[in-house]
C-alpha cells in the first residue's frame, strides 16, 4: 500500500478561498480584519513561522502588525504590549508566538490576552469552552486544522480508535478533545512519554496524530495497515547533503507511507492548515465586531 497524501496545502487554499467573501463583507461594514503578531527573541524557526503568518495576511487582504521584541525583553514589557493590543479597538486578533524566552511565564502572558482576540485559542476561557464541548469559540489552530483536513479528505472518524502522540497545551491535549467531541466521535487515547509500550498502543489505532517533536520517531511498525496518519512534527535535522546543512523532518518516518492509507506530508501538510485556521479565527473575531 502507498498512502494517499493528506494535502494540507490544497485544503488550506480552499479554506482561504472561502474567507475572501467574509473579509469583503467585514470591509463593507467598515471593519478591516487586523491581526497583530508578537515575537520575542531570535529563534530562527519562530521567525519563519511568523513570516508565513504575515504573508498569509497579505495574500488575503487582512491587515497585520508584526511586533518583534528583543530576547532580553522583560516579562512586564511583553505584558504592556499585550495590554496595549487588548485596548486597541482597531485590531481583532493577537498572537504571541511560542516559545517565549525561558525567563518568561508563557501561560501567564497568554492569560492576559483578551479571549475575544485570542486567535490562537490558548486562553483558559477558550480552552475551557473546548473542554465543555462548545466548538463555536476560538479553537487552537493546529488541532482544528487537522480536523478540517480530515473532514476535507472525507475521512470518517466516528467510532474509530484515535491515538494522539503528545499532550501539549498547543496541540496534543486540544487535539484529543476535538477528536473525541460530539460530531467527530472518535475514541481517543493520549500516548505520552510515560505511556507503557507506546508502540503497541499506537499500532492499534485507526487514526494517529503525531505531535511529539521527535524526528521520524513513528516507524512503520507503530502503524496498523490502512491507518490514517497525521504528522504535526516540524523538526530541523542536520543534513550535510543539503546546501543549508539541514532538512525538515516530521515526527513520522517516511517508510510509514508504505503502510498507511493516508499520510500528511511535512512540509505541506499540517503547517499550511495551522495558518489557514489562524486566518479564519482572525476573520471570525472581526465578524464579532461587525455584529456588535
Ligand atoms: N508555536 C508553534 N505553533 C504555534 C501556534 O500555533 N501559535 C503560537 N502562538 N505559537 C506557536
Amino acid at each position: 500500500m502507498v498512502a494517499q497524501r493528506l494535502d494540507g496545502k490544497a485544503c488550506a487554499a480552499s479554506v482561504e478561498d472561502e474567507l475572501h467573501d467574509r473579509i469583503s463583507a467585514c470591509r463593507s461594514a467598515g471593519v478591516e480584519p487586523h491581526l497583530s503578531v508578537v515575537i520575542v527573541g531570535d529563534d530562527p524557526a519562530s521567525h519563519v513561522y511568523v513570516n508565513s503568518k504575515v504573508k498569509a495576511c497579505e495574500r488575503l487582504g487582512i491587515k497585520s502588525t508584526h511586533i518583534s521584541l528583543p530576547e532580553d525583553s522583560t516579562e512586564s514589557e511583553v505584558r504592556e504590549v499585550i495590554q496595549r493590543l487588548n485596548d486597541d479597538t482597531s485590531l481583532h486578533g493577537i498572537l504571541v508566538q511560542s516559545p517565549l524566552p525561558s525567563h518568561m511565564d508563557e501561560e501567564a502572558l497568554t492569560d492576559l490576552i483578551h479571549p475575544g482576540k485570542d486567535v490562537d485559542g490558548f486562553h483558559p476561557e477558550n480552552l475551557g469552552r473546548l473542554v465543555q464541548g462548545r466548538l463555536d469559540g476560538m479553537l487552537p489552530c493546529t488541532p482544528s486544522g487537522v480536523m478540517r483536513m480530515l473532514q476535507w479528505a472525507g475521512i470518517d472518524l466516528s467510532g474509530k480508535q484515535a491515538v494522539v502522540l503528545g499532550r501539549s497545551r498547543i496541540v496534543g491535549n486540544p487535539q484529543a478533545l476535538l477528536l473525541g467531541a460530539k460530531g467527530a466521535d472518535a475514541t481517543v487515547t493520549i500516548v505520552h512519554s510515560r505511556t507503557n509500550n507506546a508502540q503497541a498502543v499506537c499500532a492499534q489505532a485507526d487514526i494517529v496524530v503525531a505531535a511529539i517533536g521527535r524526528p521520524e520517531m513513528v516507524r512503520a511498525d507503530w502503524i496498523k495497515s490502512g491507518a490514517v496518519v497525521v504528522d504535526v512534527g516540524i523538526n530541523r535535522v542536520d543534513d550535510d547533503s543539503r546546501e543549508r546543512g539541514w532538512r525538515l523532518a516530521g515526527d513520522v518516518h517516511p517508510e510509514v507511507a508504505q503502510k498507511a492509507a493516508w499520510l500528511s506530508p511535512v512540509p505541506g501538510g499540517v503547517g499550511p492548515m495551522t495558518i489557514a485556521m489562524l486566518m479564519e479565527n482572525t476573520v471570525r473575531a472581526a465578524e464579532h465586531v461587525v455584529a456588535q
